[in-house]
């Protein structure tokens, strides 16, 4: 079986786990506190359990690294390649039944955004897979797909993460504001693996998440996704993602459809005022 098939077959596995409990007061139920630091849910360990006894059935051998869990080393040679996982992403989505919670699988030679090399995304409820490989570009089911093309900033469809708004300091708080005082139609759906994946199909134009407090397991699957159908992707200062994964990492980027796009989100975010 190709790597794909088998970050898939776990991907469905996490689907068969999850979708039973949504919406349900199981689901919510505190089980620890996960290796990035928030706390697990039963349907967070539930999601992370079929990732991880597919991985072992399958008989391969890698460092798995996720959101719960932590690092974990399996077989006789782990630092062959990196499974980067966030099992359920979307948790409070999950737990309210809101249908919009994915799972992200991303397999890496080495444990940074770089060296990525293939990713599942899949979207639970409605069943639909985002992948790519390195250089092979990205598909939506079978459908190969490309970022907008559209540039104009003031008409796009754009994603803000607004989430825990009340903990960011008053100059994100500023460059959030003059975002979402440009686009006409800001967006913010709870779930960012996903969110990457939109930008990767074209369904939304851009993405932007300044918080610093995204992980990085969360997004590194609909990184390579996004990056494989055409968008830009980096630092809101302009510069390469480029933080080793850990459970603990965490990031701020801003992704566009197209370099237009992209810089003109950046110039209304660092401009003077
Ligand atoms: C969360 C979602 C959400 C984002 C949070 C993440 P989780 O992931 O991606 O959109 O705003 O920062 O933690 O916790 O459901 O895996
Ligand atoms: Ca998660």
């Amino acid at each position: 079986m190709t790597i794909l098939g088998l970050l898939e077959r776990c991907a469905l596995k996490v689907r068969e786990a999850v979708i039973p409990l949504m919406g349900e007061t199981l689901a919510s139920k505190p089980v620890g506190r996960g290796a990035g630091g928030d706390l697990t849910k039963i349907i967070d360990l539930k999601a992370e359990q079929a990732i991880m006894n597919e991985l072992k059935e399958a008989g391969i051998s890698c460092t798995i690294i996720s959101e719960e869990a932590g690092i974990v080393r399996i077989g006789s040679s782990p630092d062959k390649f990196y499974v980067v996982t966030d099992p359920l992403d979307g948790t409070t989505n999950a737990i309210h039944g809101i249908p919009f919670v994915a799972t992200s699988i991303a397999v890496a030679t080495k444990p940074f955004f770089s060296h990525l090399t293939a990713a599942v995304v899949l979207d639970l409820v409605h069943n639909v897979l985002y992948r790519a490989e390195r250089g092979k570009g990205a598909y939506r089911n079978n459908e190969r797909i490309r970022s907008s093309q559209n540039d104009d900033v003031v008409n796009s469809v754009l994603g803000v993460d607004v989430n825990i708004y009340k903990a960011l300091n008053g100059k994100l708080r500023e460059k959030l504001g003059r975002i979402l005082s440009i686009t006409k139609h800001p967006r913010y759906f709870g779930a960012n693996a996903l969110e990457l994946c939109f930008v990767a199909a074209g369904v939304s134009d851009g993405f932007v998440d300044l918080r610093r407090k995204l992980r990085a397991l969360d997004i590194a699957g609909g990184y390579l996704i996004a990056k494989e159908a055409g968008a830009i992707i980096t630092t809101p200062d302009g510069k390469e993602i480029e933080a080793e994964i850990t459970p603990q990492t965490r990031i701020a980027l801003v992704a566009a459809g197209n370099k237009k796009l992209h810089e003109k989100i950046l110039e209304i975010l660092n401009r003077e005022k």
